[in-house]
């Protein structure tokens, strides 16, 4: 099928090459000439696994290309708008600059029978408001949320857990969108038709739970701290039973990236405006449980440096808001680090991939590539992003040669407090004893 994907960036570029990979024919449109310009030639503007090889393959197989003009969207039977609503500057809920901006360049070149996917997370009703203009050229709007982890967004976009469609009318434009995704569906994957309120819904309910499960256990945390009591355990024990489930149950210095904050925010905002601002009142809660971890985790380098981190050489492992990604949106690894700065300490900041991103925007931490390197002098050590360069593959012992004290701050949980103490290191996890 002919598809166009309009915004290139975590995730239409993604969806782009996916959609190329599963055999249709895809053209990506971006406003930003330096994007397509890195597409264009097989290169993926920021850190995800396993895009290169589909970007390279979907290129060299000619059903993959990238442009800045919308024209190029005619004569595709589905276009997919996967442009990114990021929190208002000055307030929680989401602007939707460019979703309209992408909506209406895409008009003049729908022809009647295409259909118009949204992909964005939106407020609740965005989809209904935007339906009468898309429709007035013959086209259809369906909203068709994404669920995809960046870090497994290849895998997700092409295997995903479930696929929701919402529609306003029949079922004809869901059933294109069956035909889209052929291959997961034949695979199994349950393929949900809804209305669009319920698929926009969908998506921040679903972000929503999972924020709330970790601030659940973060706030387990911050009890365990004051009775001694150990948060890993806990999160083992109830994570047995079925109906609550271990994953994301791990406690540590909280949420961060370019969905969870920024979408529990706009759903609360979204809630207001509906007059039903008490029915997510305990987002407010949430957020600022995610938030104060960080604090938590400064203050915990603060004590096992004696009181003060004033000139200290403090090493921070991790950038990054979470493994495998480049992605410094929202990072709470890079607000702790920010934080133990203007502190005073001098702060060493390592990550595999996401130097370059976390120095455009703090020039004054210092940035060290090598992990090793980065560790060497330092008073202090503070895991803030679970690399397996260091929670696997960094030993203790080593790290004792490199390291010019013996405080570790392990603020993922993400290290064996029994090895690190054998080699000789104070440790304080989050949550933990
Ligand atoms: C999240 C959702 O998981 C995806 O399903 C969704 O599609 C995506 O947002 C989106 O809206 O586009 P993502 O932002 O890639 O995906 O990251 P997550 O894997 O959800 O992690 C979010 C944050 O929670 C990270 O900072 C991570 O370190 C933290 N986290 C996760 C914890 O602190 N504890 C956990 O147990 C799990």
């Amino acid at each position: 099928m002919r598809i166009s994907v309009i915004g290139c960036g975590y995730l239409g570029a993604v969806h782009a090459a996916a959609m190329a990979s599963i055999g249709h024919e895809v053209v990506g449109i971006d406003v930003d000439e330096r994007k397509v310009a890195a597409l264009s030639a097989g290169r993926a503007p920021f850190f995800e696994p396993g895009l290169p090889e589909i970007l390279a393959e979907g290129i060299a197989s000619g059903r993959l290309t990238f442009t800045t003009d919308m024209a190029a969207a005619s004569g595709a039977r589905v276009h997919f708008v996967g442009v990114g609503t990021p929190q208002q500057k000055d307030g929680y809920a989401a602007d939707l600059t460019y979703v309209n901006a992408a909506i209406d360049a895409l008009l003049p070149h729908l022809s009647p029978g295409d259909v118009v996917a949204g992909k964005s997370t939106v407020p609740v009703g965005t989809a209904a408001s935007l339906a009468p203009r898309v429709e007035a050229t013959g086209a259809t709007l369906v909203w068709n949320p994404e669920f995809l982890r960046e870090g497994f967004a290849v895998q997700d976009t092409i295997d995903p857990d479930r696929l929701v469609v919402g529609v306003a009318g029949g079922e004809d434009a869901a059933g294109v969108l069956r035909e889209v995704y052929a291959p997961a569906v034949a695979g199994g994957t349950p393929f949900i038709v809804t209305d669009l309120a319920t698929a926009e819904l969908v998506k921040v309910a679903a972000n929503a739970f999972l924020a709330t499960k970790i601030s659940f256990i973060n706030a387990m945390a911050e009890i365990a701290e004051v009775t001694g009591a150990d948060v890993t355990q806990l999160a083992d024990a109830i994570g047995h039973d079925v109906r609550i489930g271990r994953r994301f149950l791990g406690a540590g210095i909280g949420f961060g990236g370019g969905c969870l904050p920024k979408d529990i925010r706009a759903f609360s905002a979204r809630a207001e405006e509906l007059g039903r601002g008490e029915s997510v009142a305990f987002l407010r809660e949430v957020d600022e449980i995610n938030l104060r971890r960080r604090d938590r985790a400064v203050q915990l380098v603060v004590d096992g440096l004696g009181g003060q981190v004033y000139e200290k050489r403090i090493t921070v492992l991790g950038a990054a808001f979470k493994p495998h990604s480049d992605d410094i949106r929202d990072s709470p690894a890079l607000d702790v680090a920010v934080r133990l700065h203007g502190l005073g300490a001098r702060v060493t900041v390592t990550d595999p991939e996401a130097l370059a991103n976390a120095a455009r925007v703090h020039p004054q931490l210092t940035y060290v590539h090598d992990r090793d390197e980065a560790l060497t002098g330092a008073d202090a050590v503070v895991l803030v992003t679970e690399w397996d360069e260091y929670r696997r593959q960094l030993s203790p012992s080593h790290a004792a040669t490199l390291a010019a004290g013996r405080v570790v701050v392990d603020g993922r949980n993400a290290l064996d407090p029994a090895a690190w103490r054998a080699a000789g290191w104070t440790y304080f996890g989050m949550g933990r004893p």
